[in-house]
C-alpha cells in the first residue's frame, strides 16, 4: 500500500503544469496520501530538494503559467551516479511512487530510471510540442497554439497594412504540430514543417504569381525544426526582390495563462495519475486518447510520434 508520493515537473515548462501539480496534490490528499514536491525536476531528486505539500501549497496557481516547482533540463540524471543519488533521495524520504509531469525527454528518463531501479513512475504529458506518442494532445500545447495565433493575428495587421511578406518561426523542436495548427487557424499562406520537404523556389513562384494578381502580403509559418525564419526570409528577398521580415516567436509560446482546455486536461490527468499509483501501476503514462482517459506504457509513449500531417498541410494550401 502506498502512503507517500512525490511530484515533479521536468524539461521545458508548459502552461497548465501548475494546474497539473494542483490536481495531483489535492487528489492525492483526498485519498489520504502524503505528497512531496520535488524542485527543479530530476535535479531536485538528485540533490534532495523537496518539501511536503499540503492543500494550501497549491492555492491560487491554477491560472498561472510556468511551474511553482520550477523545472530544468538535467543531463546529470543520465549518469549512473546521478540516478543512484536520486534513488537515495527516494529511499531516505520513504517515497512510494513518482508522478513526473513533462515531455518526451522527461518520459524517456522516467522509463529508464523507473525500470532500472524498480521505482513506480507515472508520466503526465505536458509539453507545448505535443510530441508524445499515443496521446492526442499534451497539456500546454493548446495554450501555446493560442498564444502563437494571437501573435500571428497581430502580424497579419502589419503585414496587410505595409504589404509585406512575413516568415514566422514557431517552436516545436522536431514537430510541425504547432506550425500546422497556427497556419490553419491563422489563415496563413504557407507552412514549412519538418515532416514535409519544402521547395523555396515553389514558394517564391507562388508569391510572385500572387503579387502579379495583386496579393502583396503573405505569412509563412515555419516550424523551428524545419528551418530558420531569418534564413528563409533572406532567401525570399533575394529570390523575389520583395520585402520580407522574419519573426521568431520563441519562448513567449511557453508562458502565459493556461487555456481552459489545458487546465481541464491537467485536472483529469492528475486524477488518473494518482489513481495509477494507488492501483500499483508503474512505468505508465496517463493520456487522453480519442477523447477518453487511457493508461499506456511509457515505452510506447517515448517511441517517435508519427503526426498525420497530410490533411491539415493540404488544407492550408487549398484555403490560401
Ligand atoms: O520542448 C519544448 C520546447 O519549447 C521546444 O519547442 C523547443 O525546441 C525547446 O523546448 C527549447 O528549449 P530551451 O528552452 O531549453 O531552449
Amino acid at each position: 500500500m502506498i502512503k507517500k508520493i512525490a511530484v515533479l515537473t521536468t524539461g521545458g515548462d508548459a502552461p497548465g503544469m501548475n494546474a497539473a501539480i494542483r490536481a495531483v496534490v489535492r487528489y492525492a490528499i483526498h485519498n489520504k496520501l502524503e505528497v512531496m514536491g520535488i524542485f527543479r525536476g530530476w535535479w531536485g531528486l538528485i540533490n534532495e530538494e523537496l518539501k511536503l505539500l499540503d492543500h494550501r501549497s497549491v492555492s491560487g496557481i491554477i491560472n498561472q503559467g510556468g511551474t511553482i516547482l520550477k523545472t530544468a533540463r538535467c543531463p546529470e540524471f543520465e549518469t549512473e551516479e546521478g540516478q543512484k543519488r536520486a534513488l537515495n533521495t527516494i529511499k531516505k524520504n520513504a517515497i512510494d511512487g513518482l508522478i513526473m509531469i513533462g515531455g518526451n525527454g522527461s518520459f524517456k528518463a522516467a522509463h529508464i530510471f523507473g525500470t532500472k531501479y524498480n521505482v513506480p513512475c507515472i508520466g503526465m504529458p505536458a509539453s507545448i510540442d505535443n510530441d508524445i506518442n499515443g496521446i492526442d494532445v499534451t497539456i500546454g500545447s493548446d495554450t501555446a497554439i493560442n498564444t502563437a495565433l494571437a501573435a500571428i493575428d497581430n502580424i497579419r495587421d502589419t503585414a496587410t497594412s505595409m504589404e509585406r511578406i512575413f516568415v514566422v518561426e514557431v517552436m516545436g523542436r522536431e514537430s510541425g504540430y504547432i506550425a500546422l495548427q497556427v497556419a490553419l487557424a491563422g489563415g496563413c499562406e504557407d507552412v514549412i514543417i519538418p515532416e514535409r520537404r519544402f521547395n523555396l523556389e515553389n514558394i517564391c513562384h507562388d508569391i510572385v504569381e500572387g503579387n502579379l494578381r495583386g496579393k502583396i502580403s503573405w505569412i509563412i509559418v515555419v516550424a523551428e525544426g524545419a528551418g530558420s525564419a531569418f534564413d528563409i526570409a533572406k532567401k525570399i528577398t533575394e529570390m523575389t526582390s520583395l520585402e520580407t521580415r522574419p519573426v521568431v516567436l520563441g519562448h513567449i509560446q511557453r508562458g502565459g495563462r493556461p487555456s481552459a482546455f489545458s487546465r481541464t486536461q491537467a485536472a483529469t490527468l492528475g486524477e488518473a495519475a494518482v489513481e495509477c499509483l494507488l492501483k500499483g501501476e508503474s512505468d505508465k503514462a496517463v493520456s487522453i486518447k480519442d477523447g477518453k482517459i487511457a493508461v499506456i506504457d511509457l515505452e510506447f509513449a517515448i517511441t517517435k510520434k508519427k503526426l498525420n500531417v497530410d490533411s491539415l498541410y493540404n488544407l492550408v494550401k487549398v484555403l490560401t
